[in-house]
């Protein structure tokens, strides 16, 4: 039974979403989240359509029976493929996160923006159809990059290795030049401080994650879900009360262990699951 103390799914192919989830925490701090990463199967951007909608049945399907009261899907590749058949199969309000075409397009002063995203968020239809609907005064630059994704789940952020995949995306972008950036995979938030080292903070970075915590909030309003919290607890209190986070992963729990804890400073073991496909 789902209830206004029930945890808010958070979902990603790996650790990007915990970008989201940081947003997320800020927003709401005492809702219980529940990540959930499909490490396994990441980089979810080398991917096609049938296999990461099979992915998400079966993990949607999973955090139902954790009786999740919401779901964000916090990983844009999975968005633009599967929200909408997620949103008529399953009840639960389901969050979606998409690149920041339209803040991009409002900001952009020289109307030349870059974008970083998967391949697979590129070629989609749903990011084809925002750069029509809001872009078209302005020019695109499109870069994809799994191995940034690779860096960032083996735990490399600002390596010399790292800084060269990176600049390699940026430079196309800066040459045009572009004076914003849009982060269109939940991954890139992570490298943020090296794209200012790269770019001497020249372009102007698009991160989606508070719009998407926002959204979160009002839904869960809409919905009288949002959680009462009980009378407020004296610091030493609350020192003693569990952390209503979970984190669940279909890959390596201490990696994801090692992983929240560098990238969030947030130290809870990991689970490790198993979760077949739904292939429908
Ligand atoms: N973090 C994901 C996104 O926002 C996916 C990265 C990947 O698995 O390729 O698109």
């Amino acid at each position: 039974m789902v209830r206004n103390e029930s945890p808010i799914g958070i979902f990603d192919s790996g650790v990007g979403g915990l970008s989201v989830l940081r947003a997320i925490r800020a927003a709401l701090p005492d809702e219980a989240l529940l990540y959930f990463a499909d490490s396994r199967y990441a980089p979810y951007g080398k991917r096609d359509n049938a296999f990461i909608t099979a992915r998400m049945l079966g993990i949607v399907q999973w955090l139902e029976a954790q009786h999740v009261k919401a779901i964000v899907v916090a990983c844009n590749t999975a968005t633009v493929h599967t929200v909408s058949i997620l949103r008529k199969r399953f009840q639960m309000p389901i969050i979606g996160v998409e690149p920041g075409i339209k803040p991009a397009a409002l900001r952009s002063r020289t109307r030349v923006a870059g974008v970083l995203a998967t391949a697979s968020t590129l070629k989609s239809v749903r990011f084809n159809t925002l750069l029509t609907q809001y872009g078209s005064d302005c020019r695109f630059i499109c870069q994809a990059g799994h191995d940034l994704v690779d860096d960032i789940e083996s735990g490399d952020t600002d390596s010399p290795v790292v800084m060269r995949h990176l600049l390699a995306r940026l430079q196309p972008i800066l040459y045009a030049s572009a004076d914003t950036l849009v982060l269109g995979c939940t991954h890139y938030p992570f490298l943020l401080k090296a794209v200012h080292v790269l770019t001497d903070q020249q372009l102007k970075v698009i991160d989606t994650g508070e719009a998407i915590a926002r959204q979160l909030m009002l839904r869960l309003t809409d919905q009288h879900l949002l959680i009462k919290p009980d009378p407020p607890v004296t610091q030493v209190e609350s020192i003693f009360l569990p952390t209503p986070l979970r984190f669940v992963t279909t890959g390596d729990a201490l990696q994801l262990t090692r992983m929240t804890w560098q990238l969030l400073g947030v130290n809870v073991a990991a689970e490790h699951v198993e979760i077949a496909s739904d292939s429908g």
